[in-house]
């Protein structure tokens, strides 16, 4: 079993915020991790020693810059895409300010298809599970469509009462019309994570069945790559989508993992500087993927906070992090479920163990307590330290499918200490008397 000293003493050393704040709790690792020592080093280090710009520049500095660059690209793709080097040759990332462009990006990618194609008809598949990030951009491209004559339409996928996807939903909802599927790896609600597996056999036997290709398929894991392996070359899906400020790394940097051979059907989405290969007054021709995906000059900085971000977890490895955070999980989750009458407390989805001993579960609970709005509560937690989400999380579905109109989120990471839970609990004990009381 994974030591919980060796966690606190050295891991949570290595994040100067802890330091500087020395009487947080933080509890809103869902939203954005912290930052550690190796992480800011590098991009400062950026700053200080290496600034030039990538992919334009003869010189030593700009040369660097770009082997900087790709250095870290191979690095984030190992680490969404899996380790197996004969595979990850077909795998690529696209670097993207966030998961938000990221889905935006790969929206924009499937209304060319739905031109290029000139499809008359569509469905796309989201889940009831997903952050606005993952709907928006899809809502978007099949109103678009329909102003021009095109029946398209949006079909969700609904949730089990613990807050997992039903997958089973697939066998429905999946037809002859459908272009793509987009979920969640884990939400940031319920922090329950999608069996990716039973996805891939759900979606390859229901094409089988209907004579038809797999459709296009995009996986949110946001929330679940700093916490569990995505190994996307193990799936079925040909799209990743993740921010790096969610996996110890800078903000204003993230990525789209994905197979060489899909993003090479996509034309540019945003054109530019530094995507060209010919420029006539008439039109222009573009450099392959991945680079044609990214115009202007990219954020450098971040890009190299980045790579440390992804070097600090593979040195600690998922291994240690999930025996750590499985075991916040439960502690979590006990907590609320123990207080649940008295404080009638109502978690936003439900903590299942398996037989394993192991849960689908991310250490990250969302609950509401009656009678308390999560405004009130998140501001008394906030007098004594403790920083929770409160409101619905960009993901209105999910509460709405509960019938919680918002909530407050408890989240956690590779630093946070069975006492930054118990600090959480004995607030929440405080703010709940002083609420019945007044
Ligand atoms: C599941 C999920 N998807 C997408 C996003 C959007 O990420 P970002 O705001 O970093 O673009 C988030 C952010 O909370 C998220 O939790």
């Amino acid at each position: 079993m994974y030591n919980i000293n060796v966690q606190k003493d050295m891991i949570r050393g290595e994040f100067p915020m802890f330091k500087n704040q020395p009487d947080l709790t933080y509890l809103d690792t869902a939203a954005t991790a912290q930052k550690p020592q190796v992480v800011i080093d590098a991009t400062n280090k950026f700053y200080s020693s290496q600034t030039a710009s990538s992919g334009r520049g003869s010189y030593t500095l700009a040369v660097e810059a770009s082997l900087l660059l790709e250095d870290v690209r191979g690095k984030v793709t190992k680490f969404i895409c899996g380790n197996d080097n004969e595979i990850l040759r077909d795998y690529t990332t696209v670097f993207t300010s966030g998961a938000t462009e990221s889905l935006n990006l790969v929206a924009r990618m499937l209304q060319q298809l739905v031109y290029s194609r000139k499809t008359k008809k569509f469905n796309i598949i989201l889940s009831l599970a997903e952050h606005h990030s993952n709907i928006i951009p899809f809502q978007q491209i099949v109103q678009t469509a329909k102003s021009m004559g095109i029946e398209a339409e949006l079909k969700y996928l609904g949730l089990n009462q613990d807050g997992a996807i039903k997958l089973e939903q697939i066998s429905e909802l999946l037809d002859s019309d459908t272009l793509a599927i987009s979920i969640t790896h884990s939400s940031n609600v319920t922090g329950k994570i999608t069996d990716l597996s039973t996805f891939g056999k759900l979606v390859t036997s229901k094409c089988s069945n209907l004579g038809r290709d797999l459709p296009l398929t995009v996986l949110d894991c946001c929330q679940s790559a700093p916490h569990i392996p995505v190994n996307l070359s193990q799936t079925i899906f040909d799209f990743a989508c993740y921010s790096a400020h969610k996996i110890y790394g800078p903000n204003g940097v993230g990525g789209i993992s994905a197979k060489i051979d899909v993003l090479r059907q996509f034309e540019p989405v945003f054109t530019g500087g530094g995507i060209v290969e010919l420029v006539e007054e008439s039109g222009s021709s573009f450099q392959p993927a991945p680079s044609r995906f990214e115009p202007g000059t990219p954020n450098m900085a971040g890009i190299a906070g980045f790579g440390a971000a992804v070097d600090f977890v593979n040195k600690i490895g998922y291994q240690n992090i999930i025996s750590h955070e499985q075991e916040l999980s439960k502690y979590l989750w006990q907590g609320l479920n123990d207080r649940k009458e008295n404080f009638g407390i109502q978690t936003v989805g439900l903590f299942n163990q398996s037989e394993n001993n192991n849960s689908n579960q991310l250490a990250l609970a969302s609950f509401s307590i009656q009678g308390i709005h999560p405004h009130d509560l998140g501001q008394v937690l906030d007098v004594k330290k403790v920083a929770v989400r409160v409101g619905h999380h960009c993901a209105q579905l999910v509460h709405r499918n509960f019938g919680i109109p918002s909530s407050t989120r408890v989240s956690c990471g590779i630093y946070t200490d069975f006492s930054d839970l118990d600090k959480f609990f004995e607030a929440l004990e405080d703010a709940v008397k002083f609420f019945r009381k007044s």
